[in-house]
């Protein structure tokens, strides 16, 4: 065994066991229960070879995009997936020794670039109320604050920034890079990609791994002025992003009724769920994504595993702070959410009740 760079020593992977996925219901990865547009899957079926055996053009596809969001072509650029931007972000700003402030709880991926780089981590709790801690975030910026983490809408908790908060982040903290994840942006019906003009120090993260659906095909945006993007694309693989993501976007934003369609289903299916989850006198937490919170207490582990093994997969949220006793469930089609709730009554004792 040969050493890795000694920043890697304590990272531990991000787990991924997907076999059998398909088969289970899958309210574990904030996936798009209603898959993708039917315009994407038509294009896929006439893909011809060149579309595969040549290198990808991503020039039509970026001007597209820069329309659509009220940028400049140079002030963004595509990455395989969101994660793949966030870690060009690290890659290209973070060195060792800087700070970077990440909210807690928050999304796996922040902690572990931030690891891998060496770089010194300072996590700010959320409020009680899963509130955006602004005030006592701002306190934390130093000399050496490089990256400040704001995810908004914020995984796990669904919550938002105010719209002056993050203006007086952005005004405040001046010297360092403001990394603003849109992942969940269109469940918020909220984007601020046009105010990148605005501050130098401001990168947007995007995907359409969520409200569009091509989860599998890996495709992101990392949104920023024009210096910026000329540094990520240092870091950035020459052809991150692959032919067939390509074609699928462009017809997946051809679509927007699919979108719009998705968000009011989840809107439905959160209150479908949030009305049976208090029926059976569990708190439910929800905000702006396609996800929820339930608090199950003392017993939720035990009630997580007993799901898996009902082959209903959820995410275990009880090692995270604020959130001990949580889990999160995805938002699923009807037919899902009707199987989450059959499954906690029966485990739960309360199977006879309507
Ligand atoms: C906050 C956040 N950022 C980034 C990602 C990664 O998204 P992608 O599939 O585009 O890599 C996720 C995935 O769930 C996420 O929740």
């Amino acid at each position: 065994m040969k050493d890795p760079r000694k920043e890697m020593a304590d990272v531990v992977p991000y787990s991924i066991f997907n076999e059998g996925r398909r088969e289970k219901v899958r309210l574990d990865l904030n996936e798009n229960a209603w898959g993708c547009s039917p315009r994407v899957i038509e294009v896929l079926r006439d893909v011809v070879p060149e579309d595969i055996s040549l290198y990808p053009a991503y020039e039509p596809f970026i001007r597209k995009i820069a329309a659509l969001n009220q940028v400049e072509e140079e002030q963004l650029i595509l990455s395989n997936g969101a994660d793949d931007s966030i870690r060009c972000v690290f890659d290209a700003f973070a060195e060792k020794g800087d700070e970077v402030i990440i909210p807690v709880p928050n999304y796996g991926m922040f902690d572990i670039y931030s690891r891998i780089r060496g770089v010194n981590i300072v996590n700010v709790l959320y409020n009680d109320d899963f509130s955006f801690p602004t005030q006592r975030l701002l306190e934390k910026v130093t000399k050496k604050t490089k990256l400040i983490i704001i995810v908004n809408p914020a995984n796990p908790l669904a919550t938002a920034i105010p719209e002056n908060d993050l203006f007086e982040i952005l005004k405040t903290a001046k010297d360092s890079i403001i990394l603003l994840d849109e992942t969940y942006y269109h469940f918020i019906n909220k984007s601020y990609t046009r105010f990148i003009k605005d501050f130098d120090n401001l990168i947007i993260v995007q995907t359409f791994s969520k409200a569009f659906g091509l989860t599998g095909l890996r495709l992101g945006m990392t949104f920023s002025q024009e210096q910026n993007i000329l540094n990520l694309k240092k870091v950035n693989l020459p052809f991150a992003v692959n032919s067939l993501a390509l074609k699928a976007a462009e017809a997946a934003l051809k679509d927007q009724n699919f979108v719009q369609q998705v968000v009011e289903n989840v809107k439905l299916e959160i209150e479908f769920l949030r009305n049976e989850l208090e029926k059976l006198g569990l708190a439910v937490y929800t905000g702006y994504t396609n996800f929820i919170l339930m608090k199950i207490g003392e017993k939720s582990d035990g009630i997580y595993h007993q799901l898996q093994r009902r082959n209903v997969l959820l995410r275990n949220l009880g090692k995270y702070p604020l959130l001990k006793g949580f889990l999160r469930v995805s938002v699923g089609k009807r037919e899902d959410n009707i199987e989450l709730i059959k499954a906690l009554k029966e485990i739960m004792g309360r199977a006879n009740e309507s």
